[in-house]
């Protein structure tokens, strides 16, 4: 989906996705010292950055969804913590000189080339030691699990990051979706946890 359609998904006055952090992001970030710069990248209406800022970090909110940032921005400013918003495609997007602390990816899921050169940049931007959280549908979600895109060829793993990082954790979560039609369901999730090498 392009910006104007992603524009017209968030342009309601409620969140599409949920005001509290995706529990693989709080539970990937509670052991880290909250004392950096961090981005979300495709940071939607905000509930991933906004917690980390929340908990001590100075984050950079990153999307091409003018309408989800202005949500983000509202979302950070009820809870009394600031974002830097940057309306940006990624794909043509550049990090600024100075390296984050921490790079976070929720949810994106990108045609290749195109998440290979995001993967590729979110390594990039992070000084050596630093973190990287991806977490986003898995590739056996559409057969196993629910929700999420069913096009496995915009599903990814984390062999990208391996030339530039030490994978910590690389694996297949379930998470718990309890608001479908048929009851509670188990998505599944593929969570990344690197160190930028
Ligand atoms: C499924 S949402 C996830 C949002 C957020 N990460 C979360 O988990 O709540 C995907 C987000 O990616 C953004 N996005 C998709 N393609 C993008 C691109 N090329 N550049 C910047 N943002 C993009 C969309 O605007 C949308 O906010």
């Amino acid at each position: 989906m392009d910006a104007a359609g992603w524009d017209e998904r968030y342009r309601g006055s409620e969140l599409v996705w949920k005001a509290g952090p995706n529990r693989f992001v709080e539970e990937g970030l509670a052991g880290l010292s909250p004392s950096g710069r961090a981005v979300d990248l495709a940071a939607g209406e905000g509930r991933n950055a906004v917690w980390p800022a929340e908990h001590g970090w100075e984050v950079d909110a990153v999307d091409f969804s003018a309408v989800a940032l202005r949500k983000a921005e509202r979302l950070a400013a009820e809870r009394g913590v600031r974002l830097r918003t940057v309306h940006a495609d990624l794909t043509v997007w550049t990090p600024p000189n100075t390296p984050y602390d921490l790079a976070l990816i929720t949810y994106l899921h990108l045609p290749w080339p195109e998440m290979a050169q995001v993967l590729s940049k979110a390594a990039g931007c992070v000084r050596s030691g630093g973190t990287l959280l991806l977490v986003g549908h898995d590739a056996a979600n559409p057969e196993q699990g629910h929700g999420g895109p069913q096009d496995a060829r915009v599903l990814y793993g984390a062999e990208l990051w391996r030339p530039h990082a030490d994978i910590l954790r690389a694996e297949t979560v379930g998470r718990a979706v309890t608001d479908t039609e048929g009851g509670s369901r188990t998505a599944l999730d593929a969570l990344v946890r690197a160190v930028r090498k």
